[in-house]
């Protein structure tokens, strides 16, 4: 495990292209795999957890080609009829997302899969994606409700209509796939609306979808290929989106940045805190994915309450804004997010043991946290617990403490590699820190 030295920024102005937006990746070299014929994407991003997709894809003979600067062809031959039974355990390695949609795209085909992870992986609730696709006709076993999976799927699954218990874009995807093949229409209703960059791609490529926010209904029709350069990632940008929010005259500027509603709450919460938050709309990718520039500058900060509304809008952002809570003045309390602690982590707990390392003043909550500022944070050493999005807020929280205070330690920061392996470079050319 390695540990990595951060230290405190004095200055935070410049622009970062992030790379590809990960949850884009993992729908388009599934539905590229899938769809009959050719499809082509652009800016692919390079997380380990996207090569793990890849990979579940071509063990399965899926035709998935890298050619190079992040562009992939893939071909398919249509729902059904592109993947085999692959020979041995499809490594998820610590992809949840790779897990449970290829559980669904798998479960359309006539084979037999187990699917694996790591020891995080392990941990996690497999049953939310398993018990619909049962009802579809699907045969999905699983380790006491976790991984590792068995599938045994079916060309010709019936169509359900599920309600989601809770709001999860990777359940309701992994449903809309194996309802590609299908007799019948699928729908999926949820409680409240998550990222839906499967339906966007699927309507691209030709699919009757119907979707109002709530509900989601596929009827199988034949889809076409499609081509796509994926936007930047907004929650690998919201690290440095974050950091200059912190401080009045702080600024990044992040261009070809994904831009989805259903992403994009983090802005509003830096927006709600105080900090200046300018969205320049571009074009759309592919008529598929808003993208835009998006600039922020930093301010005094405010604590804000974020709402169980909100919290699906910004999920993998909660982490980092609860470092940048300890910079504003008076009270932030996340609620309705108790599904943090079925994460990569325990991300309620271990962020607040961080926080507190770290001299904040911070309370778990069942379903979220609260954090009490502004305070001046102190240099420590933080565990990043084997989760990316820990190990990346932990870095913000580093370049937050005064320099002349020291540096902190981020124990394991090597698993930034699962959503962003230049992290830390990126991050040091905005600071001015080391490499
Ligand atoms: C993801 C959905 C979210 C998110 C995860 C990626 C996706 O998970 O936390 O990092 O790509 O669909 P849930 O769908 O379980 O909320």
């Amino acid at each position: 495990m390695s540990e990595r030295r951060v230290g405190g920024s004095r200055r935070v102005d410049g622009e970062v292209t992030v790379p590809g937006d990960k949850s884009i990746s993992h729908r388009a070299l599934i539905l590229g795999a899938l769809i009959r014929g050719r499809s082509y994407i652009g800016n692919i991003s390079p997380a380990a957890d996207v090569a793990a997709t890849a990979g579940a894809l071509q063990a399965c003979g899926g035709a998935v080609r890298p050619f190079g600067d992040g562009r992939v062809s893939c071909d398919g031959a249509g729902p059904g009829l592109s993947l085999r039974s692959p020979v041995g355990a499809l490594d998820c390695a610590n992809s949840g997302t790779t897990m449970r949609l290829l559980t669904g795209v798998l479960g359309t085909h006539a084979l037999t899969a187990t699917l694996d992870g790591d020891a995080s992986l392990r941990r996690r609730p497999m049953e939310r994606v398993a018990a619909p696709l049962r009802a579809m006709g699907i045969e999905v076993g699983t380790t006491e409700g976790r991984a590792p999976l068995t599938v045994r799927g079916t060309p010709s699954p019936l169509g359900i209509d599920h309600v989601l218990p809770g709001a999860s874009a990777q359940v309701k995807s992994a449903i809309l796939l194996a309802g590609l093949g299908a007799q019948g229409a699928t729908t999926v209703r949820q409680p409240l609306p998550t990222r839906d960059h499967t339906e966007r791609l699927l309507r691209a490529c030709g699919a009757d979808l119907v979707a109002d926010g709530a509900l989601v209904t596929l009827r199988p029709v034949p889809l076409t290929p499609f081509g796509l350069r994926v936007p930047g990632d907004i929650s690998s940008a919201a690290f440095f989106l974050a950091l200059a929010a912190s401080r009045p005259g702080w600024r990044v500027r992040c261009p070809a940045l994904g831009i989805n509603p259903g992403r994009t709450g983090i802005l509003e919460v830096l927006a709600e805190m105080g900090a200046a938050v300018e969205v320049e709309e571009g074009q759309m990718a592919a008529d598929v994915e808003p993208q835009g520039v998006v600039t922020v500058a930093g301010a005094q900060l405010r604590g804000v309450i974020v709402p169980a509304a909100l919290v699906p809008r910004c999920i993998d952002e909660l982490p980092v804004i609860a470092v940048l809570a300890t910079q504003a003045e008076g009270r932030t309390e996340i609620h309705g997010a108790a599904e943090l602690r079925t994460k990569e982590s325990d991300r309620i707990a271990a962020v607040v043991r961080g926080l507190r390392a770290l001299g904040a003043d911070a309370e778990e909550l069942d379903d979220g946290l609260s954090v009490e500022g502004a305070v001046r944070l102190r240099a420590t050493r933080l565990d990043a617990a084997g989760d990316h999005r820990l190990a990346m807020a932990w870095a913000v929280a580093a370049a937050l403490v005064a320099p002349e205070r020291g540096d902190c330690v981020i124990e394991g920061a090597e698993c930034v590699d699962v959503s962003y392996p230049g992290f830390f470079a990126d991050l040091a050319a905005l600071t001015g820190g080391p490499r």
